[in-house]
């Protein structure tokens, strides 16, 4: 008996250790990991911490009364989006103090606002710019035009920062982001609340030019939007502002001719820089340019 189970046993422990050297063994698939530019916890800091006061001004207050209108009353916390847009708008970032009032508004625990803030990339938790650059280099935006990478270059040559910095002077901060949705368009970026599309390194460097002299016109300094005084050089703040005449010389000056007056100085419109209107083709249309059948008439003033 003993003759039969000791080689049977041996041959079990060799198998064991077999496994086991194997399992040991097991080819690991890991990508490189990607250290993300933003913190994703809060860490208390002097323009950043709970002891820091904040309430909605007046006119913000009218506005969350008209946003809880659209939600049924035991649903207000919906309303958390929109209420934490309104507060970044008001001081600028979306700092705790933010957050947590928010909270106190919508009746909710500050860790759901929290959780909010933290995943959607429009909340900057962290002071930013006058002018918030943010340079799309998903893919399309990769391939279209001359690339994001020679956009990414472009400002990062004229700026002197990389993403995830602020210029010394406060005026720009430079972030590097994921599709914006104008991919149609590419390459693009968004400045505050603005698109500039269909961009070359020149247009890019020109844009960047501009809205620097269109702070030292009006005297906007650095600094967020949200603190400094809005009716100033701040972009998306200026959508009030009369609009200058129409022009379509296809260039950023063309774009400079139609975009926004503010306090005398002209800031270059929103949009594609190459001379398109939307996202129409640059060589003209290519279909439906026969007149439809039926009633339908097309447009004989020759616009699209
Ligand atoms: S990929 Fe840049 S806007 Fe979509």
């Amino acid at each position: 008996m003993a003759s039969k189970l000791v080689p049977r046993l041996s041959r079990c422990i060799a198998q064991a250790s077999r496994q086991s050297m194997r399992s040991q063994c097991r080819a690991l698939s890991t990508t490189p990991r990607v250290a993300s530019e933003a913190l994703q916890v809060h860490r208390d800091s002097p323009e950043n911490n709970p002891s820091i006061p904040f309430q909605f001004n007046a006119t913000n207050q009218k506005l969350i009364v008209e946003i809880l209108k659209r939600y049924p009353p035991q649903y207000k916390k919906a309303a958390v989006m929109p209420l934490l847009d309104l507060g970044q708008r008001q001081h600028g970032f979306t700092s705790i103090s933010v957050m947590n009032e928010v909270a106190r508004i919508l009746e909710m625990p500050p860790m759901r606002v929290y959780e909010v803030a933290t995943f959607y990339t429009m909340y900057n938790r962290d002071p930013v710019g006058r002018f918030h650059v943010q340079a799309c280099t998903t893919t399309p935006c990769q391939l279209g035009g001359c690339g994001s990478d020679k956009i990414m270059a472009a400002i990062e040559g004229h700026l002197r920062i990389h993403p995830g910095q602020t210029t010394e002077d406060g005026l720009f901060t430079f972030s590097e982001v994921e599709c914006l949705g104008a991919c149609v368009n590419a390459p693009m970026v968004q400045i505050n609340d603005d698109y500039y599309e269909d961009l070359t390194p020149e247009s890019t460097i020109t844009l960047l030019k501009a809205l620097q002299a269109a702070a030292e016109d009006t005297g906007a300094a650095g600094g967020t939007a949200g603190l400094a005084d809005h009716s100033d050089a701040g972009m998306g703040n200026t959508k009030g502002e009369a609009r200058g005449q129409s022009g379509q010389s296809g260039n950023v000056e063309g774009q400079a001719a139609r975009g926004y007056q503010t306090k005398g100085v002209k800031l270059p419109s929103p949009g594609p820089m190459s001379g398109r209107k939307t996202c129409e083709p640059l060589a003209g249309l290519t279909t439906l340019k026969e007149e439809p059948w039926g009633n339908e008439k097309l447009r004989t003033d020759g616009a699209l």
